[in-house]
């Protein structure tokens, strides 16, 4: 069949990722999505520099809002990241313009998702998301496709690759918050600022999508409670092992009978749940349904390889035709409720 055409706009970590594997499984990816991928154009800031891909044939543009502006593209991937200013005015051209989007930008959809999502319904084209939510995690389409049957009473998990890296060196090597962070950053898990990070932001951004997935409720960042694990010693952690206990930095969200409850906080996490053994840059989420019961999905919540894998992904179902909903709006979307600690 016809090729689908791709502009990926950054060049990032998870940029070159998405670049390297479409061309390494180019094969498979093609015989899976019934058509070839192609990468036809690039955006990225310095157009020299060695990102371990090859970039041949493919155009070039400095900003994610040029390379919008080209007309001989099917798909824009948005992997720049950012909440404001050019990549959102990227997004909102592509789809104005019919051209659906995949893009990783947990903290764009937090912030603008219900807006996002309303013109990607009012212009007939996907807005696809699965790498902003848990990386390599399946979650957005366990969620919408295999797990679809079930009013979920609770959705909750490790959505943060860096803070439960920093959690698991402080236990095994005794060590201080602020040493380990600094390792997190130079592995490249963090954040371009940490503080969104330790801080609970980016769990709680992933956790506000996840929740509109789950529950059907517009995306509503200001109605999580957020808190970070700046102020977790390695001594509050020993004491944690020794009651039978991990710390973990959970983004929760569930239904109450007023109403749909979201919060990131560090919790006690008793030793005989799989939740409290998944340790690292690993991420996992624990879905309840009233059909399922308990569904527990791992995996790699971080890096170019595990959220590449996600982008592609979308790619594949996009290129079957699959019309990928952006946010559902069921008839009585579900309201959130204020930010309160627990
Ligand atoms: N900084 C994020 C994390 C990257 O550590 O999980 C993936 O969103």
């Amino acid at each position: 069949g016809k090729a689908l055409r791709v502009a990926v706009a950054g060049l990032g970590t998870v940029g070159a990722g998405v670049v390297d594997l479409l061309a390494r499984n180019r094969d498979l990816i093609a015989a899976r999505a019934g058509r070839p991928i192609e990468v036809v154009a690039v955006a990225a800031r310095s157009k020299n520099k060695d990102r371990g891909v090859d970039l041949s044939g493919m155009a070039w543009e400095e900003g994610a809002l040029a390379l919008a502006k080209r007309n001989d593209y099917d798909v824009l991937v948005e992997v720049v990241g950012g909440s404001e200013g050019q990549t959102v005015e990227a997004v909102e051209f592509a789809l104005k313009a019919g051209r659906p989007v995949v893009t990783a930008n947990k903290a764009m959809l937090a912030l603008h998702g219900a807006r996002l999502g309303q013109l990607a319904h009012d212009n007939g084209v996907a807005l696809a998301f699965e790498a902003a939510v848990a990386g390599g995690i399946p979650i957005i389409k366990a969620l919408r496709e295999g797990l679809a049957g079930n009013q979920f009473q609770r959705v909750f998990g490790i959505l943060n690759g860096t803070c439960n890296f920093i959690l698991t060196k402080m236990r095994q090597e005794k060590r201080e918050f602020v040493d380990v962070l600094a390792e997190a950053q130079r592995l490249g898990y963090a954040e371009a600022d940490p503080t969104f990070d330790v801080d609970g932001i980016d769990a709680a951004h992933k956790l506000s999508i996840l929740a509109s997935v789950a529950f059907g409720s517009p995306t509503n960042f200001d109605a999580v409670h957020v808190e970070g694990i700046r102020h977790i010693s390695a001594l509050d952690i020993s004491y944690a092992t020794e009651l039978g206990y991990r710390i973990k930095l959970l983004g929760i969200a569930g239904l109450t009978p007023n109403g749909l409850e979201q919060r990131v906080h560090p919790c006690m996490v008793p030793l005989d749940t799989p939740i409290a053994h998944v340790e690292g840059v690993f991420n996992a989420v624990v879905a309840e349904g009233d059909a399922v019961g308990t569904s527990f999905l791992q995996g790699r919540g971080a890096g170019a390889g595990p959220t590449a894998s996600a982008v592609v992904s979308d790619l594949i179902d996009l290129a079957r035709g699959h019309n990928v909903p952006a946010f559902a709006v069921p008839p009585a979307a579900m309201k959130a409720l204020p930010a309160a600690p627990m």
